[in-house]
């Protein structure tokens, strides 16, 4: 029996929120604006998971596919500053691929699936999730194919996630213009539709506070509490 690894996200106040940081063996699904902090949440993560489990961290390596080159391994140096931890140490633990279509996207999957039968990985980040996405079936006749290819791979995830004990953080864009019709969801709803909410186990609706202040607000989950958390995205990564 695999048990439940939470991992901190930097910010005590958001932890708790979560139960105690963001859980293995299943989805976290963090939607939200531009600049809400979903990539850096990532980039903290991808430290902390490093963290031994007396730190709340995860004690394992952390595969991160890139959809939009937004990853930058020199942020990662102040927050493993921040943790005490060797930057150069928590690098050569983060597996990254960039990633350029969906079928791409799906391929680095099923590669880093294999590697974590070999090596103790505890994270695996997909930002953004649906990017690719909206370019490869960006047509009005494609949301069929569309929805059933995001199925696929987030089942694919789903799977990875329980065979190797391992938390999925992917990340999902709120459609601020539904304008020109290349988006089909509600503008008020993230994109993927009914698709996402159902594989992510848990969404976190991210927002903009006063300046470097953000809120986390945990979206439909009957058995978390209600309320926020409310963090800062600093230097050192996320912190209270
Ligand atoms: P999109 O991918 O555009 O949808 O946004 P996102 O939700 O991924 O936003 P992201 O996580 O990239 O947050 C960007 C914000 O993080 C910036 O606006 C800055 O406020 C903050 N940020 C990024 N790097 C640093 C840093 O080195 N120091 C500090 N203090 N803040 C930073
Ligand atoms: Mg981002």
């Amino acid at each position: 029996i695999k048990s439940v690894v939470r991992i901190t996200t930097g910010s005590q106040t958001l932890d708790e929120l979560l139960g105690g940081g963001i859980e293995t063996l299943c989805i976290t699904e963090a939607f939200g604006e531009f600049r809400s902090g979903k990539t850096q949440l990532a980039h903290t993560l991808c430290v902390s998971t490093q963290l031994p489990l007396h730190m709340h961290g995860g004690n394992g390596k952390v595969a991160y596919i890139d959809t939009e080159g937004t990853f930058r391994p020199e942020r990662i140096v102040p927050i493993a500053e921040r943790f005490g931890m060797d930057a150069n140490a928590v690098l050569d633990n983060i597996i990254y691929a960039r990633a350029y279509t969906y079928e791409h996207q799906y391929n680095l999957l099923l590669g880093l699936a294999a590697k974590m039968a070999e090596e103790p990985f505890r994270l695996l980040i997909v930002d953004s999730v649906i990017a690719l996405f909206r370019v490869d079936f960006s047509g009005r006749g494609e949301l069929a194919e569309r929805q059933q290819k995001l199925a696929q791979m987030l089942s694919r995830l789903t799977k990875i996630a329980e065979e190797f004990n391992v938390a999925v953080y992917i990340t999902n864009q709120v459609i601020a213009d539904p304008g020109g019709g290349m988006f089909i969801t509600d503008p008020k709803k993230p994109a993927g539709g009914h698709v996402l909410a159902h594989a992510a186990t848990i969404r976190l609706m991210l927002r903009k506070g006063k300046g470097e202040q953000r809120v986390c607000k945990i979206f439909d989950a009957p058995n978390l509490p209600e309320g926020e958390a409310v963090f800062q995205i600093t230097t050192g990564g996320l912190m209270d």
